[in-house]
């Protein structure tokens, strides 16, 4: 499947090669739930070119979260594989995952997913923990960031202290702070006014356009899908057809220099006390070594 050159635009600079970001070939997902077995994904093939902006839609139940998350290997497929950077991601190890996750994927949830005992900056600098970059370091790019997403003025608050449209925008800084190829977002306006989720998406456009990242979105709002260079219409586990949305001039004015991301769908699985306690004992263990350097100077 080739892409359309209408949406290369502002994905990749004319003469350039393509490059497949994600490939998914054949993939199919059955669960079983007692008696029953569910065709969540039912032979999907699909190619997305590295800098595109893909929604998926489709309305509930459809497969949408299903392929999404079997696209960032949160999930196994029954059938059928992923490749992305040249891997088969179905075929590696949990250990394997996980780094992968951390390397390449960034995320955006509906609900935020943001720790509550954090402030923005905090939160938004949790995936440079997870790489092993120091507490100064990370909050200066996490400061970055925020900045590039107009939340200079809210770097301490919590998200309690935000509305939702700057609780996503946080969201938005966390996904792209460690600077992932890919970022992956689940309904991440399903929260939010008309009003705001054209903001976020207009900020996610343009912010993820601007270093040729490669978004994948999944919405059951067609309104909201006009928002990607392609939309991927999807029903019973198919998909059932694919435009091209034509969109000149949409996006590309406003280049902030993004720095990269984080996945965190682990953080879904922890409960964020414990998320935070770990986050927090990894501070506690380098004031601790900055202290005795302190000392021995
Ligand atoms: N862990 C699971 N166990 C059993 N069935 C599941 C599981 N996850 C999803 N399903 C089923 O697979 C189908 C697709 O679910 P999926 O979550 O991908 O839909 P969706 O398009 O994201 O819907 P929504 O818009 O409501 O989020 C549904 O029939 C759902 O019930
Ligand atoms: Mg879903």
């Amino acid at each position: 499947m080739q892409p359309n050159v209408c949406y290369t635009r502002h994905i990749q600079q004319e003469g350039d090669e393509l490059e497949t970001a994600i490939q998914v070939r054949d993939l199919k997902k059955v669960y079983h739930v007692g008696q029953n077995s569910i065709a969540a994904l039912d032979g999907i093939d699909l190619e997305i070119q590295r800098g595109e902006f893909v929604c998926i839609v489709g309305r509930s139940g459809s497969g949408k979260s299903t392929l999404l998350n079997m696209m960032a290997g949160l999930e196994r497929p029954s059938k059928g594989g992923v490749v992305i950077a040249g891997k088969h991601i179905e075929k590696l190890s949990e250990a394997q995952l996980v780094r992968f996750r951390l390397e390449h994927v960034g995320f955006i949830f509906q609900s935020f997913n943001l720790f509550p005992a954090l402030t923005a900056e905090e939160n938004v600098a949790v995936p440079l923990t997870y790489r092993g970059i120091g507490r100064r370091k990370r909050l200066k790019q996490s400061r970055e960031m925020l900045t590039q997403v107009g939340l200079q003025t809210h770097l301490k608050h919590r998200p309690t202290q935000m509305s939702g449209g700057q609780q996503q925008r946080v969201g938005i800084a966390r996904a792209l702070v460690a600077n992932p190829a890919i970022i992956f977002a689940d309904e991440p306006t399903g929260n939010l006014d008309s009003k705001t989720s054209a903001e976020v998406l207009d900020l996610m456009r343009s912010v993820v356009g601007a270093k040729g990242h490669t978004l994948v979105l999944v919405t059951h709002d067609p309104e909201v899908a006009r928002w990607g260079d392609r939309v991927v219409h999807i029903l019973d586990g198919r998909i059932t057809s694919i435009e091209v949305n034509p969109r000149p001039g949409a996006g590309e004015e406003t280049p902030p220099d993004a720095v990269p991301p984080e996945q965190l769908k682990q953080t879904q699985g922890c409960t964020a006390d414990r998320a935070v306690e770990a986050i927090r004992g990894i501070e506690n263990a380098e004031n601790g070594a900055e202290a005795s350097r302190g000392n021995q100077t």
